[in-house]
């Protein structure tokens, strides 16, 4: 009777993940994660499409596909691979996710955030992750590496919905320094010392998948948005609800609409993630080689 009332909800489009037992689900993916393989990563980097980060400086690697952990859901999105890459940095048990979850695939709020708990509870502290994005801002170029200092919110919906409530206490998730002070310090000399430009601004995502028109970039002009995406802002809802401390960084793959010539697409996009790679990676190594010492 129960599961005929869940499909009905899903068929109505209403999500039933969170109270289908989302904290007994990130259990089980967490206990499969702890019985596969002997770690315990402090630090979480997620990876967007064509940047490798320290991927090549990790020893003990061991790379599980998320199609075979419990409850993950799928990468779908050419470009992201959907994996998680076990390994250590200098020493360190740290984690890569190769591939993220984007709202837009269909896939629920919650859904999108699961790894993020299932990693948390094995004993992550802090994430290191970025994004493509367009500059709305006018002194924003193509290749340009964002250092994130704050989001507004505009996917129109929120992953800690009907999950926070479980826990006593923590129902309302402070933003304030959602994207750490201290983090972004580390960042700032990071890329001093390698002698990398480093802007920075206020991050937006709508839920996509389609770029957004010209008119809404003028309205995200007006809010007060420097770049904007599709992604993220869920990650760092949950991540400070968890009380994991956040460092983000954004790639300017295009400029905003209004300010674009020609189309935006896909193929471009990544073409300019593939450019950026050699200088965001050194950068993203060099920050997470500092926080693990934290
Ligand atoms: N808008 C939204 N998301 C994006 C863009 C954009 O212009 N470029 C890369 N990701």
């Amino acid at each position: 009777m129960k599961n005929y009332f869940i499909v009905i909800l899903s068929l109505l489009g209403i999500t039933v993940f969170a109270s289908e037992g989302f904290f007994q689900k990130v259990d089980e993916s967490a206990r499969y994660l702890n019985e596969t393989i002997d770690t315990k990563p402090k630090l979480l980097i997620v990876l967007t499409a064509g940047i490798k980060g320290p991927l090549d400086l990790l020893e003990d690697k061991v790379e599980i596909s998320s199609a075979d952990i419990p409850h993950f859901p799928i990468a779908k999105v050419p470009g992201h691979e959907g994996k998680l890459i076990f390994g250590k940095l200098d020493g360190v048990d740290i984690v890569l996710m190769k591939g993220r979850y984007h709202y837009y695939e269909g896939i629920s709020p919650q859904e999108v955030v699961f790894p993020y708990f299932v990693l948390n509870s094995m004993g992550v502290e802090s994430v290191i992750t970025m994004n493509a994005v367009g500059g709305i801002r006018e002194d924003l170029d193509v290749g340009d590496i964002m250092l994130v200092t704050d989001h507004i919110n505009l996917l129109c919906n929120n992953p800690l919905k009907g999950v926070s409530i479980l826990q006593r206490g923590r129902e309302f998730t402070d933003m304030s320094n959602a994207y750490d002070c201290e983090y972004q310090e580390v960042a700032r000399n990071q890329a001093d010392l390698k002698g990398i430009e480093l802007k920075t601004g206020v991050y937006t995502a709508l839920s996509g998948p389609n770029y957004e028109t010209k008119a809404e970039i003028r309205m995200l002009r007006t809010l007060g948005a420097d770049f904007v995406g599709m992604s993220t802002i869920f990650e760092v809802l949950s991540s400070r609800f968890l009380e994991m401390r956040v460092l983000a960084f954004s790639c300017i793959t295009n400029p905003a609409a209004d300010r674009n010539v020609g189309k935006i697409s896909h193929e471009h996009v990544l073409k300019a993630l593939n450019d950026m790679n050699p200088k965001l990676s050194d950068l993203v190594t060099g920050c997470a080689k500092e926080l693990i010492l934290k």
